[in-house]
């Protein structure tokens, strides 16, 4: 069984994810978290909200899924957002064809060629239907949108799309977020949500699916002006595969720390190399193994429409390596486009620390004479005097100036323009913030932390296997357990696991099944502690407590025992107090070893 295959069937034995709709033959693509893969989720969810909004100190918002299809139109998403596809001709199967061809030959990176490129590669290597086996040379490789249409709406007129990335929910709306942000430079809006994509080929369990949740940060910046706090991140260290280094042909990988790759040039923005910093503490936090894992910078041709350079954080599982997050430097593409689309201002005024006076030409053309010269074009030659005056004053240098309105030239005597240069007093000026922006699929972490948490051992004569995750992306952090339901134990392990729930811990009560059979089912969904209730915990005062059903607020007597996941080691424990060292544990401020 591969890596991916042993994670699928633990994953749906224990309730981790499995897929959708299974009762009418379920749809490619569509996944359900169970109780414990909604946990992980979440906990991952919490510390990503922890790391990059909380402690960068940026506003989280939340958007709807649908947008109108303007939305998508400025974004590039309708003409641009395509995967390769090629149906076979035989079975009239689709397939990614970029992927076939990945699958088939040396190249790892093929998204990055042109179709036509792919369309030769697939008839040179004899690549076949993986559905019927029949030839696919000669098939046309045709671009497939990816994003999944709806109507808003009762009727065809107003059409929709499911979002491809949260993104946009947060450019779109970037007018009204400035003002939140008091119009200063540098804020960062953040939004966990659910983006759509109708993809060809949905494949390995939740790395490929048709919805996922996505983790984004859009941090507006001023180019000129802002830099990121690289210091506090500068001597991490970072294993980059950068784009020189795929292309030629002893090029590997590189170990260099955040300031070494901005200082060399390999990484090129010193903000997407802070947020290489920050993650690569944040992926070890969540439990992702820094000995599979690397950062892999975009070939030209694989860079998205809207950016300008990009990294991809990338784990490996079942030696394929897996996007898990992608940093892109997207410049003003977006806030550009939709400024340009809906007329609105996608700008921010920049107040100076000082007001200066500066030489500012304009014109004022005489209307009486562009209207009998010009007619119906009047007011676009009056226009594009004034935006020639602005870029370029030494044109009105001479008796005449020609404009060019819709591809015609149009000359217009100087005097005629009222042309003057005067100086003026501004306060600030309005500038298009830069976008940095990093980008997590959570079910991919969800994937990779899994695949890499996998472990198995020999206890007692037996293979266990458990799940090393780090205690707080655990979906339970104890399992509490009686020994024998006789004799008061399930009593008093009720009453403490209500003591642990109370106290803001996730607690599983189990009390079915051989002890250690219970020990193995926390061991395979990673739960780092079990508590014990056994007849010593009665002898030696618990039962007591457990009959007065004490407050809670006095001293307790007895013990129980505590066995750590990782070591099975066991410890003897006071119930008194138990609360407070569980939930010590699970935090990393006590060890197992401190008990
Ligand atoms: N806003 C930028 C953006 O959407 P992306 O690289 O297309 O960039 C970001 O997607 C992340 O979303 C990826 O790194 C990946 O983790 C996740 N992702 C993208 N497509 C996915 C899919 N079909 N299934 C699961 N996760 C996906």
């Amino acid at each position: 069984m591969s890596e991916g295959e042993r994670l699928t069937e633990l994953a749906k034995r224990r309730g981790f994810y499995f897929p959708s709709s299974s009762a009418y033959g379920g749809a490619a693509g569509f996944w359900t978290y169970g109780p414990q893969g909604a946990a992980l989720k979440s906990n991952i969810e919490d510390a990503w909200r922890d790391r990059y909004v909380v402690k960068e100190g940026h506003q989280e918002i939340s958007a709807p899924d649908v947008m109108p299809e303007p939305v998508f139109e400025a974004s590039g998403h309708l003409d641009g957002f395509d995967d390769m596809i090629v149906e076979c001709g035989e079975c009239g199967a689709t397939h990614r064809a970029d992927h076939l061809v990945e699958d088939n030959t040396d190249i790892e990176e093929a998204e990055s060629l042109p179709n036509e490129e792919v369309m030769d590669l697939i008839a040179e290597h004899g690549i076949e239907c993986p559905s019927c086996h029949a030839s696919l040379a000669d098939q046309p490789v045709d671009n497939f949108n990816l994003m999944f249409e709806t109507n808003i709406g009762p009727g065809s007129s107003s059409p929709g799309y499911l979002r491809p990335e949260t993104a946009q929910g947060i450019f779109v709306e970037f007018p009204q977020l400035s003002e939140y942000a008091r119009n200063q430079l540098p804020f960062g809006v953040a939004q966990i949500g659910k983006a759509y994509r109708n993809e060809i080929s949905p494949r390995k369990s939740l790395v490929r699916v048709r919805e996922f949740t996505q983790a984004e940060l859009e941090h507006f910046i001023d180019p000129e002006e802002d830099e990121p706090p690289l210091a506090e991140v500068e001597d991490v260290v970072l294993p980059l595969y950068s784009a020189a280094a795929q292309e030629s042909e002893d090029g590997g990988q590189r170990e260099l720390t955040v300031r070494e790759a901005v200082d060399e040039g390999v990484v090129e923005s010193e903000w997407v190399a802070y947020y290489l910093g920050v993650s690569r503490e944040w992926y070890e936090r969540v439990g992702v193994d820094m000995d599979r894992f690397r950062y892999r910078q975009h070939l030209a041709g694989e860079r998205a429409h809207y950016a300008s350079d990009c990294w991809d954080a990338e784990s490996e599982v079942d030696g394929d390596w897996i996007e898990i997050t992608g940093f892109a430097y997207r410049g003003d593409y977006d806030l550009s486009k939709h400024a340009e689309h809906s007329g609105e201002d996608y700008t921010v005024f920049k107040q100076y620390d000082e007001p200066i006076t500066v030489e500012r030409a304009t014109v004022d053309p005489d209307m009486s004479y562009l209207g009998p010269e010009f007619g119906g074009d009047a007011g676009a030659v009056a226009d594009a005097l004034e935006a020639l005056a602005e870029r370029n004053p030494d044109a009105f240098d001479d008796d005449e100036v020609t404009v060019e309105v819709d591809g015609e030239s149009h000359t217009v005597p100087v005097e005629q323009t009222n042309f003057s240069v005067d100086e003026v007093t501004e306060n600030g000026e309005h500038i298009r913030p830069h976008v940095v922006e990093p980008s997590f699929g959570v079910g991919r972490i969800i994937y990779t932390v899994l695949a890499h948490s996998y472990e198995s051992d020999e206890v007692d004569g037996e293979e266990r296997t458990y799940l090393d995750l780090p205690p707080e992306q655990a979906p339970t952090t104890v399992g509490v357990f009686p020994l024998m339901d006789k004799d008061g134990m399930a009593d008093l392990a009720t009453d403490i696991a209500e003591d642990l729930r109370a106290a803001g811990l996730s607690v599983t009560y189990d009390d079915s099944g051989a002890i250690g059979r219970r020990y193995r089912r926390q061991d395979e969904v990673g739960t780092p502690y079990c508590v014990t209730v056994d007849y010593e915990s009665l002898e030696d005062g618990g039962a007591q407590r457990a009959s007065e059903s004490a407050s809670g607020d006095e001293p307790r007597a007895g013990t129980v025992t505590v066995r750590e996941r990782d070591t099975t080691e066991q410890k003897r424990l006071p119930i008194d107090g138990l609360a407070d060292r569980l939930g010590r544990l699970a935090t990393g401020d006590l060890t197992f070893d401190d008990l």
